[in-house]
C-alpha cells in the first residue's frame, strides 16, 4: 500500500468556478492506458478539502477500474462541492456545469466527464455545451444515455458470480439479498432481483424509498438494520464508506456485491472480512458496468449487444478474481488490484490523442 503522504494523480485542477462562484476539482490520476474518465459528483461535502479527498480517492478507483475492465482508459473524477443545506437553482446548476465544463475542455482531452452522483445525462448535455469530452448526453444529443440501468446490469452480473462461488450455482431465486442505498442504481438492482424471485431487504436514508419495498413486497428497514440483516449478500449501493471494522464485526451476510464506490472505509477491511469468511466482490470491479457501457457505445463504436456482453464478461471476470484470491490465499482485493497493476504495467505509455 502507498503512504498516504505519496501522490500518485497526474494532475488536479481546485478552482472557485468563475461563474457559480463553488469549489470545483477534477482529479486525473492516469492517462498511462489513454484518457481519464469518471463521472462528476455533484454533492454538499462539510468543506472543499473533503470533496477534494473524495476526488482524489474515487478518480485512482476509476483508474483500477478501466485497468481491471480492460477498457482503453485512465482514471479521473470531478468534483463540484455543494453549498450546505439548500440545493441549486437552475440557473446556478447551469453556471456549475459551465465551469466544470471549461476545466475539462482546457484539459485538452486527457480527462472526459460524464454522470456521477448528484448529475444525469441532461447535466452532460449543458457541460457538451462547454467541452466534446463528455459521455452520457442523452441519446437525442448523441450520447449513449444513462449509464445507471449498465452499472445495475453488472451489479446483478456479479452478483450470480457470487452466488455461483457461495452455492455453486448462479440462480438468485430464492436468495435473500440486503440493499442498502436505492438512488438511480441501487432501485434498478432491487427491481431486477425482485424480478429474479429474489427475497429483499431493502433500505434508504430518504423514507421516501419505502414505497419501493412496499411494491416490490420486501422488507424495508434503517440502513444499519439492513446492515446487519441476516442474508446471503449485502448490496452496498449508496456513496462509500460502508465497510468499516466495526460493521464487519456484526455483519451477518455470506458475502458483500455492490455498486457503491470505494466500499472499504479503510483497505485494511479486506483482511478483516477474509478473517471473517466474508467473501467480497471488489467494488470497481462489479459497478463498471456504467463505464464500460458508455465507452463501448461512445468511443470503440459497439452497438448495444456488445456492449452489454463486455458489461456481463464482469462476472467472468469476478469468478477468476474469487478463484485467485481462494488459491493464493490473498484477499479478493488484492486479487483485483493485481489484475488491474498488470494491466497497467502492460500499457505503452503515449500521449493521448487529439
Ligand atoms: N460514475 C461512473 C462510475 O463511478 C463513472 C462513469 C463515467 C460512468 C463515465 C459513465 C461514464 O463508474
Amino acid at each position: 500500500m502507498e503512504t498516504p503522504l505519496e501522490f500518485s494523480h497526474e494532475s488536479v485542477v481546485v478552482r472557485r468556478g468563475r461563474r457559480s462562484r463553488l469549489p470545483i476539482v477534477v482529479a486525473v490520476h492516469s492517462t498511462a492506458l489513454g484518457r481519464a474518465v469518471g463521472g462528476c459528483r455533484m454533492w454538499a461535502y462539510d468543506s472543499w478539502e473533503d470533496g477534494l479527498r473524495d476526488a482524489l480517492r474515487l478518480s485512482e478507483g476509476m483508474t483500477r477500474k478501466c485497468a481491471a475492465a480492460g477498457l482503453p482508459n485512465g482514471g479521473g473524477k470531478s468534483v463540484v462541492v455543494l453549498p450546505a443545506g439548500r440545493s441549486l437553482t437552475p440557473d446556478e446548476r447551469r453556471a456549475a456545469l459551465h465551469d466544470l465544463g471549461d476545466i475539462v475542455a482546457e484539459l485538452g482531452g486527457t480527462y472526459v466527464t460524464g454522470p456521477d452522483a448528484g448529475t444525469g445525462p441532461a447535466d452532460m448535455a449543458v457541460i457538451g455545451e462547454r467541452t466534446e469530452y463528455v459521455f452520457c448526453r442523452p441519446e437525442a444529443a448523441g450520447g449513449s444515455g444513462d449509464p445507471s440501468p449498465f452499472t445495475a446490469l453488472g451489479v446483478v452480473a456479479a452478483l450470480r458470480s457470487t452466488c455461483l462461488a457461495l452455492f455453486g450455482s448462479p440462480g438468485l431465486a430464492g436468495r435473500r439479498f440486503a440493499v442498502i442505498g436505492l438512488g438511480h442504481v441501487g432501485e434498478q438492482i432491487a427491481r431486477q432481483l425482485a424480478a429474479a424471485g429474489a427475497d429483499l431487504v431493502l433500505s434508504d436514508v430518504d423514507p421516501v424509498k419505502r414505497s419501493l419495498g412496499a411494491e416490490l413486497g420486501a422488507v424495508f428497514t434503517e440502513p444499519d438494520a439492513a446492515a446487519t440483516a441476516e442474508v446471503d449478500v449485502l448490496v452496498p449501493a449508496a456513496l462509500g464508506g460502508l465497510l468499516t471494522r466495526d460493521l464487519v464485526g456484526r455483519l451477518r451476510c455470506r458475502a458483500v456485491a455492490g455498486a457503491a464506490n470505494n466500499q472499504l472505509a479503510d483497505p485494511g477491511v479486506a483482511e478483516s472480512l477474509r478473517e471473517r469468511g466474508i467473501l467480497w466482490a471488489p467494488d470497481y470491479i462489479a459497478n463498471a458496468g456504467g463505464v464500460v457501457n458508455a465507452v463501448s457505445r461512445e468511443v470503440l463504436g459497439d452497438d448495444a449487444e456488445k456492449a452489454v456482453r463486455r458489461i456481463e464478461s464482469i462476472a467472468d471476470t469476478l469468478t477468476g478474481l474469487f478463484e485467485t484470491a481462494a488459491r493464493e490465499g490473498i484477499t479478493t482485493a488484492r486479487a483485483a488490484d493485481d489484475l488491474a497493476r498488470r494491466r497497467l504495467a502492460a500499457s505503452v505509455p503515449t500521449a493521448p490523442g487529439p
